[in-house]
């Protein structure tokens, strides 16, 4: 350790020394992290992680708009020298109420993000879901991440779910804490800015392509040393050596439709651990999944990748919190950026969050680095929201005054 880490933090550090005091300076919010990927990434794949469902921005932006609009009324007068961050989630207990989200091809972005962030998570002591479209395969993000991981599926509708089956087998086989199965992608949609920029994997060459990877030498480098993005958890099932072709072109095919309650009703059969639907956004479904035996929905409109016309899951939340009435454990993710963020959720109705795009820009910005730096952000802030609010726990913030003037209330057969 160099004698300037060993010095104690001066005022403004955030009790931080060394490179952590240095890269929180630098990226101290979700925005810097972002523009610095920015600059990191050639437009295909900088765009297929910031764009969203449609023309690509407007639910993106509602999402964070209808984020800004909850507003926490704190109370004073409260002794909160003594804040306790740490949430028990399907009888586990984690540092934080957030975890990462599944998200799917993210090495294209970064290589090895899969396993920074599952690193990361284990290291900070939050959950990590792995997408079935992972660029590293279970088993191995499994053993990064023994103590928090968790498994996503998206249905394989081929041989009557035959392959969904397998992996939910595969999962629990590597010791998956918990399963979210993923509702809301019941067919592919057109993603405008992919289509603009030629997205196709593998790679096609064309010259803007090109143009675009010579532009970014570090990224190139480093993607050049780790090949073409691949799909490993998949690549069973196609048989033979399969390489990156292989498999895209199988994923092409066989994942184009989504899971039905039926399916869900027979992975409830197979999966034995806690089993959550992903991608709810109507109190009805909440209730659709409960009555199947599912532990928990997670309130989310896929980080507005989906459709556009979706609400912000942070108004549809407390309906469906409503709706649930503590039967199963609510959580939420969409414009999930700061520790403020999760205690809004909280407050909302939300028992845990997931975050996608904070975890994945700050390794776009930051590489190895990234994971950590995100872990510490929430921590700190989380820390510091709650010491704010007037709360010294999960509990408490759940019990937060808010105002939250977009709250979409539905009547049930509404
Ligand atoms: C690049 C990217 C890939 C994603 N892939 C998946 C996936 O494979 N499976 C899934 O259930 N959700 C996927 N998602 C959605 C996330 O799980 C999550 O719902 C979303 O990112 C939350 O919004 P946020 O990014 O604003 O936090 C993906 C999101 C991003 C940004």
């Amino acid at each position: 350790m160099s004698q300037t880490q060993n010095k104690p933090a001066g005022w403004g550090q955030g009790g931080l020394t060394g490179r952590a005091a240095e890269l929180r300076r630098r990226f101290p919010t979700f925005r810097e992290l972002q523009e610095h990927a920015e600059t990191r990434t050639p437009s295909f794949a900088y765009w297929f992680a910031a764009g969203g469902a449609g023309d690509g921005a407007p639910n993106h932006s509602h999402n964070r708009e209808a984020m800004d609009a909850v507003r926490i009324v704190p109370r004073y007068g409260v002794d909160v020298s003594q804040v306790n961050t740490t949430a028990t989630l399907f009888g586990r207990s984690y540092a934080l109420p957030v975890g990462v989200a599944p998200m799917g091809n993210i090495g294209m972005i970064w290589p090895e993000m899969d396993a920074i962030l599952a690193a990361a998570a284990q290291k900070a002591r939050i959950p990590y879901v792995s997408s079935t479209v992972a660029n590293v395969g279970m088993e191995r993000l499994a053993s990064l991440a023994p103590d928090v991981f968790w498994f996503q599926l998206y249905g394989v509708p081929r041989d009557n779910h035959a392959i969904s089956f397998d992996l939910v087998r595969r999962a629990q086989a590597v010791g998956a804490h918990g399963l979210m199965l993923t509702l809301d992608v019941p067919a592919r949609q057109k993603r405008v800015h992919d289509i603009r920029n030629g997205l196709v994997v593998p790679f096609k060459f064309r010259p803007d392509v090109i143009l675009e990877i010579m532009r970014h030498p570090r990224w190139a480098l480093r993607s050049l040393r780790h090949g073409q993005p691949r799909f490993p958890n998949l690549a069973k099932y196609v048989g033979g050596n399969p390489g990156a072709q292989e498999i895209a072109a199988f994923v092409q095919q066989n994942m184009n439709s989504g899971l039905t309650w039926e399916v869900i009703a027979k992975i409830r059969d197979i999966w034995q651990g806690p089993l959550v639907v992903k991608g709810i956004q109507h109190p009805e479904d909440a209730e659709l999944a409960v009555q199947l035996g599912c532990d928990g929905v997670l309130v989310s409109n896929h980080g507005g990748r989906q459709f556009d016309a979706a609400p912000a899951s942070i108004d549809t939340l407390p309906a469906i919190a409503a709706q649930l009435a503590g039967r199963a454990t609510v959580m939420l993710d969409s414009s999930v950026r700061s520790g403020l963020d999760v205690t809004r959720a909280l407050a909302a109705g939300a028992d845990f969050c997931f975050s996608g795009r904070a975890f994945l820009w700050a390794v776009a910005a930051l590489g190895e680095e990234g994971g950590d730096h995100q872990t510490a952000a929430f921590l700190e802030e989380v820390r510091g929201t709650f010491a704010q609010s007037g709360v010294r726990s999960v509990e408490e913030a759940q019990r937060a005054t808010i105002l939250h003037p977009n709250a979409i209330w539905l009547q049930q057969g509404n």
